[in-house]
């Protein structure tokens, strides 16, 4: 399939741009677009066939369940059965914005969209260019994030190209997306709200919004648990190496153990904060990534760091933890993701490996 690109200018409507990718949504082609989280890979919602379109781009599996996207607050309603008051507390306060709101699920919305849940999540994005895209489009957005399943999520158009050149009708580029990190999602049908998946909108913030909020317990790893949203199950943002994750006191070592992974030959990829990048000094075989000093600037170069490696292709990825404050939350929930849970902690001075596996050779004294 030809892939039309097509550039979107932040200073105008792109009114003639969004009319002919508004055409092409209207006769079930896949379109991707940009938001203040991630790029999205967006069907006209209400249409199955459309929406099993977005699953095959992305070889996605079909108990994954897709969010809706709208551009006026008011049209959620015909999307639902009912809001309860925390979900209009949510929309009043947070809306337009990164928070995707499960709810209710109205008969309209198709099982495709849902995965036959009873629920059906629905996002407003903040971004201009995408709500002026689906202002034209005239119907609600199913999209997924705009990368193939189980990898990094796109964050400029031409990530999106290498992975759905050729798989989908259109690419609307606008450029980098702000935040990096795909929406916060809760569920608000559950007595307490809970997040499913953390991000831009924080649970300091939601706490103060609502009172009581639980953050679902499967998103520590713990196989006992069965996350809420199911993406939350698959492996994902993944490279293609293996990622070691250092947490707590372990981050800390991290200048030792990139040099005792290159003294063992190894191309090692590191990912850190400025400071302990300083620490660590250059060699041919080490590919050094710093996100520099604040957390919104790691959220908004994580998943291009990620893809970088596998560009770049280090033998092994060291990856520094940061506290779970504020953004830090789905920073970690991401960075635990793409390392696959390989945790490294320091423990009565010796280095562990969470879920009992085995620490690589070089990280051995
Ligand atoms: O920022 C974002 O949310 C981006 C942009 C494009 O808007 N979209 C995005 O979509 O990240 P996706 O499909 O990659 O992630 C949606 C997440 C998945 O983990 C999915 O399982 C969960 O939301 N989800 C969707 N509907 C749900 C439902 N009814 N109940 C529980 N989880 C649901
Ligand atoms: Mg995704």
């Amino acid at each position: 399939m030809q892939t039309f690109y097509w550039k979107l200018q932040k200073s105008s409507d792109n009114q003639e741009i969004n009319t002919r990718a508004a055409r092409l949504i209207k006769q079930g082609e896949v379109v991707a677009f940009p938001t203040e989280t991630v790029y999205g890979l967006g069907a006209d919602g209400l249409n199955p066939t459309a929406v099993a379109k977005i699953f095959a781009a992305k070889g996605r599996p079909n108990d994954n369940p897709l969010i809706l996207h709208i551009a006026r607050q008011e049209d959620i309603l015909p999307l639902t059965t009912g809001l309860n008051a925390n979900a209009r507390k949510l929309m009043e306060k947070f809306w337009p914005g990164p928070l995707t709101l499960i709810v209710e699920k109205a008969a309209v919305v198709p099982d495709a969209v849902s995965a036959g849940l009873p629920t059906v999540a629905v996002r407003f994005p903040s971004n201009k260019l995408a709500q002026d895209f689906i202002k034209a489009c005239g119907c609600p957005i199913a999209a997924p994030s705009a990368n193939i399943s189980g990898r990094p999520s796109p964050t400029n158009a031409q990530d999106v190209l290498e992975d759905m050149q050729g798989k989908v009708a259109a690419v609307l580029d606008g450029g980098s997306c702000g935040i990096g990190l795909e929406s916060t999602v809760v569920d608000t049908t559950s007595p307490v709200p809970t997040i499913c998946r953390p991000g831009g909108v924080t649970y300091e913030m939601l706490t103060e919004a609502l009172g009581a909020v639980e953050i679902d317990p499967a998103l520590q790893g713990d196989k006992n648990f069965k996350p809420k949203a199911p993406g939350m199950k698959y492996r994902h943002y993944a490279p293609k190496e293996p990622v070691y994750l250092l947490e707590g006191e372990a981050v800390g070592l991290l200048p030792q153990l990139t040099a005792r992974a290159l003294a063992a030959g190894l191309k090692v990829g590191v990912l850190c904060g400025a400071e302990l990048a300083q620490k660590i000094p250059a060699h041919d075989k080490l590919l050094l990534s710093s996100w520099g000093d604040s957390l919104e600037r790691l959220a908004g170069d994580l998943f291009y760091l990620l893809r970088d490696f596998d560009r770049t292709r280090p033998d092994v990825i060291l990856a520094a933890g940061v506290s779970e404050e504020g953004l830090g939350l789905a920073i970690m929930n991401r960075l635990r993701k793409a390392a696959g849970y390989q945790i490294v902690t320091l423990e009565n001075g010796a280095l562990h490996l969470k879920n009992d596996k085995h620490l690589p050779e070089f990280m051995i004294q």
